[in-house]
Formats: structure tokens, C-alpha cells, sequence
């Protein structure tokens, strides 16, 4: 009998598991929040993922839920489990990666190293926490935020005035959270598998470089990276994926500090930006692993194809005319180069697509990627 995994959320990652689900011999079904979402092609289902009868009638047609985004409220997870869906990962996981608070407290219960942080429920709480670090700060708002919507750099309680003041009109109350401005060399990124049954495989940890709070480059492997990071990386990682008890894909977003330290920054449930590299860079890609993985089906190797995979985000799209009438140009000047194109109409800074190549010359590969993304620009 054909598995079948529904995918709450119609965007980019949803429609990138589509390809290696035919590949698998999976049926993937999708609950799409609109027509014509980047995941349209298997959207079986339009509708409210935050509507518990919407969401129940979609998983009761599935032999597994995962996601594309992890906004699904609680509720509505619980009310899955209560109906006996497997769900992966499952709500108990998935709270640490929709509330930045939550994941700092029980990150600092399992030991987890991270930038010094708290929860500050009103100015006096927030300019104690300046005074004690040096003037600056990162406010964040627990949940919702992405794209470095939700992140802020502040050196006044008053710059943060706004998200206080929703903070005393939302009924349930809350607070903001506040961390040290980490200084940073780079920033990195490592993602582990694991199934339900506990089998867990872990990527190479690969370098993330963030531009106004997107993501537009990773390298991986992340370059002069010692044996040791890479294994401090990997059991953060592999630490966090049993200490949360996650299922599916996770991505550990981390600093590497001046005084070689890795931090932990942040989590995500679900296929990650910065795992792209490995549809074409890694024996098995993460988008194949997720649906492997939230199945309980044996996980795949994770080792690199070649020495580097170079992946560049394409932001915006072109002002003028459609995404793929730049592809031609592009296809001709870099054919080694892999073009991942969402379906989704241009918009300035919106992740419209990317482009990975996989070479043992790492600055061919950067070169590679960088000019066969810029294919799209303005
Ligand atoms: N404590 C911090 N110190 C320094 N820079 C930070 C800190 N927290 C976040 N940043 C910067 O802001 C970016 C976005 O923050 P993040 O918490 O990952 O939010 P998002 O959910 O939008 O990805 C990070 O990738 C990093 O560049
Ligand atoms: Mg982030």
C-alpha cells in the first residue's frame, strides 16, 4: 500500500518534497493556505491550518502530518494526537521551535550553550538587562517572527516601546525575549534526522551567511572548520534532537564566537534554507530524509557528493518579467550550476528560488553560484 504524508503549509519546502516522494513511491497530499502556492502541484486541500476540523479532516486521509511552517497552534496539534495521527514532528517538540522563550528554558535545562538571555516583561526589566551587558542588546518576540521580522538590535528600552505595548494588549499576557549581542565570527547551521523509533544521522555542519536577517549564502561543509567544531556541532545537534524529542528534519541555527565557542541560536522543526546544498550536494537530500524520517523508514547517507556545495538564495526575482526568462541566460552561461525555482511571483526580498553547485573547488563553486543566481537580479 502506497504511504501517504500530508504536509501542513503550501510553500517552497512543501513543494520541494514533492520530487523526492515520487521518487520514493509516497503520495504527498498538502493542505495549502491559498490557490496557487508554491506546493500547488500537490495540494489536495486549500484551507485554515488553524482550524481544527479543517486539519483533522486533512490528517485523517494521511498516514502521517508534518509541515512546511510551524505556526500550526497547539490545539490543533493536540486535537491531531487525540484523533491517534502520527504526527511528526509531534507538539511536545514543536513547542521549542515556536516559542523562542520556551526553547531558551528548556535548552538551558539540557546544558545547551547559548547567548545569556531573559524574559522581560516590561522597559525596567529590559534596561536592567542593557546595564548588564554592555549597553546592547537583541530584543526578539517569541513567536511568529522569520526572515529577522521579530529580531532587533537595541541599545534603549524605547526602541522596543511597540512590542511592549502589544505585549499589554494581548490577553495572555507575555514577555519579549532578550539576549546578549553575541560577537560573532560567522554563523552556522547543523541539522540532524530522526526517526520516531530513534535512529539519528547528522549532516556535515555547513556555514550560514545572513543579509538584512535573510539567509543568502551557505557553504558546506562550513570552510576551516576544525575536527573538533565539527563534532562539538554535531552532538549539539544530536543532543538537542533527543533532549526535545524531535522527529523529521531539525536545523540548530549556531554563532561561532571569537573566543571559539558555538551558541545556539535557534531552532527549526522542518526542512531548512540551510540544508538546500543537499539536494544536489549530498547523497541524500533533506527534503528525501524529512520523508524518510517522520515515516520511520530507514535514514540515508548524509556524506557530500563532492568536496563543497555552494547554495545562493534568490531574493526578489527580477522587477521586470517572469523568473524564467532569466533561466535560459543562466542555464547557458553556468550548466553545472542546479536552478530551484518556488512558483512564486517576484517580490522585493521575497525567497523566490535558489541555486546550488557542488564542486571539489570551492571557489569555483562560490564563483558558480554567485553569477548564476545574479542571472535573476534586477
Ligand atoms: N543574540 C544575537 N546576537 C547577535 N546577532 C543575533 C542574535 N540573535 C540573532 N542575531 C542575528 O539575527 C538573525 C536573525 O535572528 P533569528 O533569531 O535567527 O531570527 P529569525 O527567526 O528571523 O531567523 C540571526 O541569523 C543573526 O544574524
Ligand atoms: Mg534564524
Amino acid at each position: 500500500m502506497t504511504l501517504r504524508v500530508g504536509v501542513v503549509g503550501g510553500g517552497q519546502l512543501a513543494r520541494m518534497m514533492i520530487a523526492p516522494a515520487v521518487e520514493l513511491g509516497v503520495e504527498l497530499r498538502v493542505l495549502a493556505e491559498d490557490d496557487g502556492m508554491a506546493a500547488a502541484l500537490a495540494a489536495t486541500a486549500v484551507g485554515d491550518y488553524r482550524d481544527t476540523d479543517t486539519v483533522l479532516a486533512f490528517a485523517r486521509e494521511v498516514d502521517v502530518v508534518t509541515f512546511d511552517h510551524e505556526h500550526v497552534p497547539q490545539p490543533v496539534l493536540r486535537a491531531l494526537v487525540d484523533a491517534g495521527v502520527p504526527v511528526h514532528p509531534g507538539p511536545d517538540a514543536l513547542q521549542f521551535a515556536q516559542d523562542k522563550l520556551r526553547m531558551r528554558a528548556r535548552l538551558e535545562e539540557l546544558g545547551m550553550p547559548q547567548p545569556e538571555w531573559a524574559a522581560v516583561s516590561d522597559a525596567a526589566q529590559l534596561e536592567e538587562f542593557l546595564d548588564a551587558h554592555g549597553g546592547r542588546a537583541v530584543v526578539k518576540t517569541p513567536r511568529g517572527g522569520y526572515d529577522g521580522k521579530g529580531v532587533r538590535v537595541v541599545s534603549t528600552a524605547a526602541e522596543a516601546e511597540d512590542w511592549f505595548s502589544a505585549l499589554a494588549e494581548d490577553a495572555a499576557g507575555g514577555a519579549l525575549l532578550v539576549e546578549e549581542l553575541v560577537d560573532f565570527t560567522r554563523e552556522l547551521a547543523q541539522q540532524v534526522a530522526r526517526r520516531p523509533s530513534g535512529e539519528v544521522a547528522a549532516y556535515p555542519v555547513v556555514e550560514t551567511v545572513q543579509r538584512d536577517g535573510v539567509c543568502a549564502e551557505v557553504v558546506a561543509p562550513a570552510p576551516h572548520s576544525s575536527g573538533r567544531l565539527e563534532q562539538v556541532a554535531q552532538r549539539i545537534g544530536i543532543g538537542i534532537a533527543e533532549g526535545l524529542g524531535v522527529t523529521g528534519m531539525l536545523a540548530v541555527e549556531l554563532f561561532e564566537t571569537t573566543d571559539e565557542r558555538l551558541l545556539v541560536n535557534e531552532l527549526a522543526m522542518r526542512p531548512h534554507n540551510s540544508g538546500h546544498w543537499s539536494q544536489d550536494g549530498a547523497v541524500t537530500g533533506q527534503f528525501e530524509q524529512h520523508l524518510r524520517a517522520v515515516l520511520d523508514l530507514p535514514l540515508g547517507q548524509t556524506a557530500p557528493r563532492q568536496s563543497w556545495s555552494v547554495m545562493v538564495n534568490i531574493l526578489g526575482g527580477p522587477a521586470e518579467g517572469a523568473l524564467d526568462e532569466r533561466f535560459a541566460a543562466a542555464m547557458t552561461a553556468h550548466p553545472g550550476a542546479k536552478v530551484h525555482t518556488y512558483g512564486k511571483a517576484p517580490r522585493p526580498g521575497r525567497k523566490v528560488g535558489h541555486v546550488n553547485v557542488t564542486s571539489d573547488d570551492l571557489d569555483d563553486a562560490v564563483y558558480q553560484a554567485r553569477a548564476a543566481a545574479a542571472h535573476f537580479d534586477d
